[in-house]
């Protein structure tokens, strides 16, 4: 009998160390071990930890963000491609098409000086370079209104500081799914709003998730939203992955002793 082989992951980490060379003295600050996770493509896997585990650090290596002076051993494969090896040019191409990411901070990702509109659109046109200016602003009028903004046209013309913190971080996912990544990776994105628009905006998310069928690796605190939204789960403790499995087998039956702290009487 021939067996089907599983379906090949979308994003392998295969043991991801990062260490930081400190300028002057060149001391060696090791901060990630040996991280090893996968994700499924149209996968949900969530990231958590206590701060300073290393989960921001992990999600910004997939991109190729970590700073100069950070050093990446390991493996890291999207689609079977290995982005170590890319250089910035072919990792940009990567990164906005394939691979998105939303920050806490949605100004991380916006320019304070440009429109919304302008924004959008351009990052529609890098990546789509056949299209025309009216099938631009139609596409990005058209991913505005799927982040149920009421008035799209009134939105391509604002600068960022005129939208609330909650529609600026609506703006910025429209910015990270324009290109329909294959990967959207968010690290913490509604620690910094309130709690109606944490609400509204995971929400979304869960929507376009489902809508869009991009994997996405989500770093998040809340044990409600990981339990709602994702199907596995991996939990970082001092640089290292201690646990990563079904969210249910790890919540019902966590293994390592974070987790058991972590999870506390958190059941599923
Ligand atoms: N640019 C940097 N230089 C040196 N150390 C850093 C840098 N960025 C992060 N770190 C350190 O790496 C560790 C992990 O950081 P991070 O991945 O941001 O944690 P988390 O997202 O889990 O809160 C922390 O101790 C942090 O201080
Ligand atoms: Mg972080």
């Amino acid at each position: 009998m021939d067996l089907i082989p599983d379906a090949m992951p979308l994003l392998v980490l295969q043991n991801l160390s990062i260490t930081f060379v400190e300028t002057g003295t060149g001391d060696l600050k090791p901060m990630v071990f040996d991280v090893s996770l996968e994700i499924d493509p149209g996968e949900v896997l969530a990231l958590v930890g206590e701060s300073g585990s290393g989960k921001s650090l992990t999600t910004l290596a997939i991109g190729g963000l970590l700073p100069r002076n950070a050093r990446v051993d390991g493996k890291i494969a999207f689609a079977r491609m290995p982005l170590l090896a890319l250089d910035e040019k072919k990792m940009q191409k990567v990164r906005g098409k394939h691979i998105a990411y939303i920050f806490q901070e949605p100004m991380a990702c916006l320019n304070p000086l440009r429109t919304i509109g302008f924004q959008i659109c351009e990052s529609i046109r890098i990546h789509n370079p056949s299209l025309t200016r009216k099938e631009i602003r139609e596409t990005a009028i058209n991913i505005l209104g799927r982040l149920y903004f009421q008035d799209p046209e009134e939105i391509l013309r604002s600068r960022p500081h005129q939208l609330s913190g909650g529609m600026q971080q609506r703006a910025g996912i429209a910015m990270a799914i324009c290109n329909h990544p294959q990967l959207l990776i968010a690290d913490e994105p509604t620690t910094a709003l309130d709690m109606a628009s944490e609400r509204i905006v995971l929400d979304l998310l869960r929507e376009l998730q489902r809508t869009e069928g991009f994997a996405f690796l989500l770093v998040t605190h809340n044990l409600n939203i990981v339990r709602e939204m994702a199907q596995r789960v991996a939990i970082m403790h001092e640089g290292r992955v201690v646990e990563f499995g079904k969210t249910f087998d790890i919540f019902s039956n966590p293994k390592h002793e974070y987790t058991r702290e972590l999870l506390g009487t958190f059941s599923f």
